[in-house]
């Protein structure tokens, strides 16, 4: 074993491929049960940061509940043991088939996000005889301070509702009959490292609950989204993001009423850590003035790089820990696009044909945003 990685057992695989370290994803979960114990802390993972049935199986043993953004990831969160009351279905383009697909599972929560939405789930339920469990995404105008792709609570994005429209959606839910009212949900964005955008939602959350109670309308479920980033620059001495802090803050500040349920919908924080891209080196190629890492895994295996100009640690676990000679080498992969590339100017061991790769925190939109392009493939995942 070279760090935690069973490399000789990689070695006997086709790459590339993903590597899960089921023992940590044990151990992150643990974490959230233990720093989130309270009762009224509903804790839902968010099935898009990645879809593995190996990982949701897991994930659904430990208790939590299950944030979908499509019919199929419903089934899929059903067929994992998530029970079908802690499920949430939420996006911005709900199908007509997947919100009966929904209604008919029996899901806790429909996330809404518009007012024409409301209109639609109200009419397919009230054809169906059922009532659809409600909350409204309030866009609550909040800057994230993240990467502009995954910021998602300012008031120019496609997502939620108007934060000035929530009296407007509020009366519509409550005239029709076939909605249930239960809960408001908000989500600002992703990767995000700073409590204080967090914190400043909650004081939003405060002042929409305070409004509400005025017009003497009761909520029973409030839902801050997900969010919460992870240490892709030191996976070994953070490997589980500071929940606690995160619980605690929310707990502290939000002023939750008796009987209300606090719901979060954690992706990243939940599998990222635990996942790890594995390839291996084609050619170690000398350009002019660089010497490059042709790898076998490419953008079409993990896309953050090309498409946020993301960077996740690279480390050759091949080479014996001992090897002290360092060489600079671009690392990129075999698909024909400039932006193919892992990283620029990494110092590494130096490198030989066949050793073996390592891209880490790659387990959160890492294989679930995985392509064909190129007719490409990733081989079968590992467990360790
Ligand atoms: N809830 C809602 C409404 C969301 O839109 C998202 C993520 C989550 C929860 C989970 O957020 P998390 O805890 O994972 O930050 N592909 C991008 C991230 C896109 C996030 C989309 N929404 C990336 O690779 O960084």
């Amino acid at each position: 074993m070279k760090g935690n990685f069973p490399v000789q057992e990689f070695e006997r695989l086709t790459t590339p491929f993903y590597a899960y370290d089921i023992g940590l994803l044990g151990r992150t979960l643990q974490t959230i049960n233990e720093s989130a114990h309270e009762e009224f802390f509903c804790v839902e993972y968010a099935i898009k940061a990645n879809h593995n049935p190996v990982l949701l199986k897991q994930i659904s043993a430990a208790g939590l509940g299950a944030d979908c953004v499509s019919g199929a990831e419903i089934k899929r969160a059903v067929e994992c043991g998530f029970e079908p009351r802690k499920i949430t279905y939420a996006g911005v383009g709900k199908r007509d088939d997947e919100i009966i697909l929904g209604l008919e599972a029996g899901i806790g929560c429909f996330n809404v996000e518009s007012l024409e939405e409301i209109e639609v789930i109200s009419q397919i339920a009230a054809k169906m005889n059922l009532v659809a469990p409600i909350a409204l995404r309030i866009n609550p105008d909040i800057d994230a301070h993240t990467h502009h792709y995954i910021t998602t609570g300012l008031a120019e994005n496609k997502f939620g509702i108007a934060k000035e429209w929530l009296d407007l959606a509020v009366d519509k839910v409550l005239s029709l009959p076939a909605l249930k009212l239960k809960g408001l949900h908000f989500h600002i964005g992703s990767q995000v490292l700073d409590n204080e955008p967090f914190g400043i939602l909650c004081d939003r959350i405060n002042e929409f609950q305070d409004h509400l109670e005025s017009r003497g309308i009761k909520i029973l479920s409030i839902n801050v989204g997900g969010g919460l980033g992870i240490d892709y620059d030191h996976p070994d001495e953070n490997p589980i993001p500071d929940f606690e802090g995160y619980f605690e803050m929310l707990r502290t500040r939000i002023k939750l009423r008796r009987g209300q349920s606090l719901h979060c919908e954690l992706g990243r924080s939940v599998v990222a850590q635990c996942g790890s891209l594995i390839s291996r080196v084609l050619y170690v190629k000398s350009g002019v003035n660089k010497k490059f890492l042709i790898v076998d895994a490419g953008m079409t295996d993990l896309i953050r790089p090309a498409l946020y100009g993301a960077h996740h640690i690279i480390e050759n676990i091949t080479a014996s820990n001992k090897e002290e000679d360092v060489e600079t080498y671009d690392v990129v992969g075999p698909v024909c696009e400039s932006s193919d590339v892992f990283g620029i100017d990494e110092s590494l061991p130096v490198t030989h044909r066949g050793d073996l790769i390592a891209l880490r925190s790659a387990g959160a939109y890492g294989e679930v945003m995985s392509s064909g392009y190129n007719l490409r493939s990733l081989y079968p995942s590992y467990y360790y």
